[in-house]
């Protein structure tokens, strides 16, 4: 059975730990093909301060930080040569994970300033690769990097050719970078999200109209220090935020050559709950979480006339080791039971294997849903297989329902479900899980189709693929339709 879509899956970066050696190619696209930049100056009749600056880069490349020490992801280049900003062919924005770490972080960092200072870059409406992930909003397609601000790009729907179109600042509502994660609600058609930031106020709620009109930011101060934010989740009538035990620390760089991004053991987990509409932070509301350090969420909905607060997520159990040795991580999916008028909170594990990066059907973002699709960590980044937990089951020792290993040496990336069509027909898990899988031994790549009904996940059509796509990166199926309407 064909997929009755016609599809462009983008790939986009996550975490970047630190890797001897790199495996990964930091330019492919969703196509297998290799991007080339599209936007960027050229090299001829660069000038003197841009020259130097590049020079400078290229040196902490070479004799700072060389390839065979590089984390997993080259941060100067990670996925995208298409959307970076460059200067004469150089990329400008080192990844902020990756590329800030110990000296060369700290060299990269007084390039960036040079930079800065030179008027190549503007450090007040933030920086990034843009390379993280794929948004279609308000007939408009976005690349999203955490540190930066979308960057509106479009896609050919004849040729799938991907075209950086520019930096994109929502009117100048003070926008300076967003959250990869945002969310789209399937009734409203509202878009919320976040970013957060190393001076106060730490995190900033963003929500937009389903026109695209931003609102006034909402400036939240009551968290406990610099936290990093990747995701978050909505209901009807709420934006939930976790507080993990990851946060951001550049005196750690500066004085003991650390990363940007470090663990601080003694914090408190906690989940903020705040009004979907709020106008400020006086009806948050924060609760502990002990042991909860919430990595990507999968979804959140609201039960008991609103009184209480479901949370499905991913947790990561061993916080030490995601920023050098990921492949030690264990990530378990938690339920999370938060009731507004006790206060209470109950963390319920939906499964005894290591899964990440779960997704559900798009149309129940925000809503009561049953099913979400994982991938089994091999170790992370890369998935050995995909699982479909049922959350109804919740209280079993594994909500596990359907399931498919690829096999020794096969991974793939991060899942995604695809509607059999647009309007539903009631039953939620009616339609497809996609993936691309790559074989280590052979080098073949395939983009796979799973019936998603099915106990095995039954493969029901398979895309050999001329290049592979790297793993621990995101995917975003893209409609037809959505192709069709998309606004330059
Ligand atoms: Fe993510």
């Amino acid at each position: 059975m064909a997929c009755p879509y016609p599809a462009t899956i983008i790939p986009h970066a996550s975490w970047l730990p630190k890797k001897k050696a790199s495996n990964i190619s930091p330019a492919a696209t969703a196509h297998g093909a290799v991007q080339q930049p599209v936007h960027h100056n050229s090299a001829t009749g660069a000038s003197l301060p841009v020259s130097i600056c590049n020079t400078l880069d290229k040196a902490i490349d070479r004799f700072i930080d060389p390839p065979e020490r590089r984390p997993l992801v080259d941060p100067q280049r990670v996925l995208s040569g298409n959307f970076e900003p460059r200067e004469a062919g150089v990329p400008v924005f080192p990844n902020f994970i990756a590329g800030f770490q110990g000296v060369a972080g700290l060299a990269r960092m007084a390039v960036m300033f040079a930079r800065a200072l030179a008027c190549q870059i503007s450090m007040n409406m933030g920086f990034g690769l843009a390379n993280t992930s794929i948004l279609f909003f308000a007939k408009h397609f976005y690349a999203l990097c955490e540190s930066d601000l979308p960057y509106t790009m479009c896609i050919n729907p004849a040729t799938g050719e991907v075209t950086t179109l520019s930096r994109c600042d929502f009117d100048g509502r003070r926008m300076i970078g967003m959250t990869v994660h945002p969310k789209k609600d399937p009734v409203t058609g509202e878009l919320f999200a976040f970013r957060y930031s190393l001076f106060q106020p730490f995190l900033t709620y963003i929500w937009f109209d389903k026109a695209g009109n931003k609102a006034d930011d909402v400036p939240i101060f009551s968290l406990q220090q610099p936290s990093m934010l990747h995701d978050f989740a909505i209901t009807e009538h709420y934006a939930i935020f976790p507080e993990s035990q990851l946060v951001m620390c550049p005196m750690n760089m500066a004085l003991r050559g650390g990363s940007l991004i470090g663990l601080d053991s003694a914090m408190v987990q906690r989940i903020g709950v705040l009004p979907r509409y709020a106008k400020d932070e006086s009806e948050m509301r924060w609760f502990k979480v002990l042991g909860f350090n919430m990595l990507h969420t999968a979804n959140a909905w609201e039960e008991a006339n609103g009184e209480e607060i479901i949370l499905v997520s991913t947790n990561n159990l061993s916080v030490k080791h995601m920023l050098g040795n990921m492949e030690l991580m264990q990530v378990q999916v938690d339920m999370i039971h938060i009731n507004l008028r006790t206060g209470t909170v109950l963390c319920t594990a939906l499964s005894p294997e290591s899964l990440e990066f779960g997704v559900i059907h798009q149309g129940y973002v925000g809503r009561y849903n049953r099913y979400g699709y994982f991938g089994v960590s091999a170790p992370l980044p890369r998935f050995s297989g995909i699982r479909k937990l049922d959350f109804a089951m919740v209280g079993a020792d594994d909500c596990t329902v359907a399931r498919r290993d690829f096999g020794p040496g096969c991974f793939v990336g991060k899942p995604f479900f695809v509607p059999s069509n647009d309007n539903g027909d009631g039953n939620e898990d009616n339609g497809y899980v996609v993936c691309y899988t790559h074989k280590e031994d052979t080098g073949e790549s395939q983009f796979v189709v799973m019936d998603a009904m099915s106990p095995e996940l039954e493969i029901v059509a398979a895309v050999q693929l001329p290049a592979r796509v790297p793993y621990g990166f995101h995917g975003r199926f893209i409609m037809q339709a959505e192709l069709l309407s998309q606004q330059k």
